[in-house]
Parts: structure tokens; sequence; C-alpha cells
């Protein structure tokens, strides 16, 4: 009998050990005690990930329905409509010509002081610094702000999947209002002033005609989620890749002989570490999967990590492989709730790497390194290096 909780700090520590069971023994599990079920094997998550009208969104995407940030949280025709608002500052053509230049300079300032510095904590001087400072920009914050951003953003992430704890949830639900309120007032003062900027605040104050534009609480809103979906993930995914390198010499040998590997080595560190783990969806109708009947109105976790790590999909799973191809990993979901950071979060981690293999000759894990106490997001909180400097000639 395989005994699961996703809460259990030994499955937080390490969850593939009881996904590798859980895929193999009770593919549709129901975990003790909570009520809800897992769904661990990828056809299963893939296909619950896009039947949209079976697996709802509405009531949050989390274990509690806490809180209802825009569009992630919205089945069709809201969701339909918020995102069509959306979409067009975050497609790949629109990312890369507005951001590539922008996000190299800034993995270049946050990488390079920490190359031949000794051992530095890479969450603190490069994971956590790099997303924020983007998202930041994008938005049109002031930089001077972006302690509080991390701040709320942290306090509204360990709400999702770190502890159903009740000063948590007071926490997470304070922040959400502090946050609120700040973004209120940067756009009341946008539309006050008429101020017109280059960022995508005043795109989203600007879009659209009549009805078919987003009001400022539907922009307050969608600048949260913007926070909380694109921050902590894309740390996450910085912070996985460094680890994942640093176990993994060949790995970073043979990215080091060949540089033009760098966007295939961040699809295999998306499905190695997937840094979204779980996500969860309501049933609005009875499903029978493998002979177990998922009542309506069930909590589903969609175990995502498991689903890129399932055998019947992906050859060596558990191997990091830079000549996987295809590699079609679920870990920017699938269906009409894809990630639409997606070609800005592969941006940041490209950049990052193609710094790292220009000015580094070898990772290092310098010291314990901590990870989140977060089962739906996992990635290093503290993370001791030694990036070793690459000598020239
Ligand atoms: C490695 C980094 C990232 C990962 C692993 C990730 C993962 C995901 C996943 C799995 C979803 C699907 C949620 C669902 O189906 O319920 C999603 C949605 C979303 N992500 Fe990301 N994300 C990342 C970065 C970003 C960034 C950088 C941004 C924005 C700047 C972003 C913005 C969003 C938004 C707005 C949605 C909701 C889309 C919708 O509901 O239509 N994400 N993300």
């Amino acid at each position: 009998m395989v005994d699961y909780d996703p809460f259990d700090p030994v499955h937080v520590a390490d969850p593939y050990p009881a996904f590798a069971r859980l895929r193999d023994e009770s593919p549709v599990y129901q975990v003790p005690g909570r009520g809800y079920w897992v769904l661990s094997r990828f056809d299963d998550v893939h296909m619950a990930l896009r039947d949209h009208e079976t697996f709802s969104s509405a009531k949050g995407v989390g274990p509690e329905p806490i809180w209802a940030p825009a569009l992630i949280t919205t089945d069709p025709p809201v969701h339909t409509r918020l995102r069509r608002l959306v979409t067009k500052p975050f497609t790949p053509r629109a990312i890369e010509a507005t951001w590539t230049e922008r996000v190299s300079e800034l993995a270049a300032a946050f990488v390079e002081p920490l190359v031949g510095a000794g051992v530095v904590d890479a969450v603190e001087s490069l994971t956590w610094p790099i997303p924020v400072q983007v998202i930041a920009e994008m938005l049109g914050i002031p930089t001077s702000d972006l302690d509080a951003f991390k701040h709320w953003s942290d306090e509204l992430c360990n709400g999702i999947g770190g502890h159903l704890d009740p000063k948590m949830m007071e926490r997470t639900a304070a922040a959400y209002v502090e946050v609120y309120a700040y973004l209120e007032e940067v756009i009341a003062a946008r539309r006050g002033t008429g101020d017109d900027r280059d960022d995508l605040i005043s795109r989203l104050l600007g879009g659209g005609d009549g009805d078919e534009s987003l009001d400022d609480r539907e922009i307050a809103h969608f600048c949260i989620l913007l926070l909380i979906a694109g921050n902590e993930t894309t740390t996450n995914l910085l912070g996985g890749m460094l680890l994942t390198l640093a176990a993994n010499p060949a790995v970073w040998s043979a990215l080091c002989a060949d540089p033009s590997l760098a966007p295939a080595a961040v699809e295999e560190m998306l499905r190695f570490w997937s840094p979204t783990q779980a996500l969860f969806r309501q049933t609005t109708a009875d499903v029978t999967l493998h002979g177990t009947t998922i009542p309506a109105d069930s909590r589903v976790m969609l175990a995502i990590a498991s689903a890129n790590r399932d055998g019947r999909r992906f050859d060596a799973p558990d191997e990091v492989r830079l000549d996987r191809d295809p590699n079609d990993h679920l870990a920017f979901g699938n269906g009409i709730h894809l990630c639409l950071g997606a070609p800005l979060a592969r941006l940041e981690a490209r950049a990052v790497l193609e710094v790292l293999i220009a000015s580094t000759s070898e990772i290092t894990v310098a010291g314990d390194v901590r990870m989140a106490d977060n089962f739906m997001l996992r990635g290093p909180v503290k993370l001791p290096l030694v990036l070793a400097p690459r000598t020239s000639g």
C-alpha cells in the first residue's frame, strides 16, 4: 500500500520515490485524511490539464481555495476574455524582441561578480534578484520597492503549498491586502496623471476598447498573479538548474563544449526539476480512470513533477539528458492555462546559463543547501556555491 501525503516533510524533501510508487501502484490515489485525489502518470495529468470542463480551475489551483487572482483561477468564458487581453506582450516573439538584451545584461550583472568570489549564496545574489527585477521592470514598478515585492511574493507562495497552518494563512492574507493596496495606488496614480509609459501597467490601462479592457481591480489581480506565478517559479528553475549542473559535471562539460545546447538544457532542467510540482483542480463530474471513480466536486492534485518523470513517457526519466527530443514536459502546464510567462522564464534561464558557460569552469556546492518547505513550488532557498572562473587561453 502506498502511503502518500504531499505535506509530509519526507516527501517534501524528496518527492520522487513516492511519485514512482504512486504511478506504478496507485495512479488514482486518495490522500488519507485530506480527501483530495492525486493523478501521477503523464497521460492522466496531461488529460486533466487539457480537459478544463471536467477539471475546473475556478476554485483555485492550490490544495485549498484560498484566494482568486484573475486568469489562473477562472474557466471559460471569463478566462478566454482575460487571457486575450494579456496575451500580446507575452508571445515568444514579443518577449524576445523586448527583453533579450535587458535580460542578458541583468544575467551578466548578477552572475559575473560571483565568479571567483569564493562561497556565495546563489539564491540571495542571483536566483531571486533576477526574476523579481525583470517583473518589476516589466510592470513599471520602482526598483526601490523590490524588497517589499520579494516579501509579498514569498508570503503569497508560502500560503500555496507551504503549510495549511492558520498563522501562515493569516500572513498570506495580510500580504495579499498589502500588495493589492500598493498596486491600487500605482494604478490610480497612473490613471490620475495619464502617465503613459512603455510598461505593462500602462499597456493594460490603455489596452482594448470599451468592454474589452481590464478594470483597475482586474489589473491589480493580474499584477499579483505575475508576482506569484512568475517570481518564485523562475527563482526555483534557476536554483534547480544550478544544483543539477553541480551534481552532473558531465552535463556541464557537454554544455561548455557546445553552448548551442543551452536551450535544450533549459527544457531538460524544466522537466527534471519541475519548479511547479503540482496544481489542483476541482472535478465538475464523476471521472473514472484505471477502474477508480473520482466523484464530482472532488479536489484533484495533478502531480506535474511525477508526470515529468514518468518512464511511460520519457526514457531514463531520472537522468539529465541534453539530447531528449521531443521533450514535451508539462512544467509549464498544458491546455488553456499553459504558462503565459514561459517565453520569459526560458529567456531568463538561457541568459543565466550563457553567462555561466562563458565565465565559469566549475560549479560546486559549498555548504548546506536549504530547500523551500513547499510541496507545490520546489527550489532551494539557500544555495552556497563556488563558481570557479574559466581561465582564458
Ligand atoms: C520556470 C518558471 C515558470 C514555471 C515553471 C511556470 C509554471 C506555470 C504553470 C504550470 C502554469 C499553469 C497553471 C495552471 O494550469 O493552473 C502557469 C501559468 C501561468 N504562468 Fe507561469 N511559470 C513560470 C514562469 C512564469 C513567468 C515568468 C510568468 C510571468 C511573468 C508567468 C505567468 C503565468 C501566468 C499569468 C499563468 C496563468 C495563465 C492562465 O491561467 O491562462 N509564469 N505557469
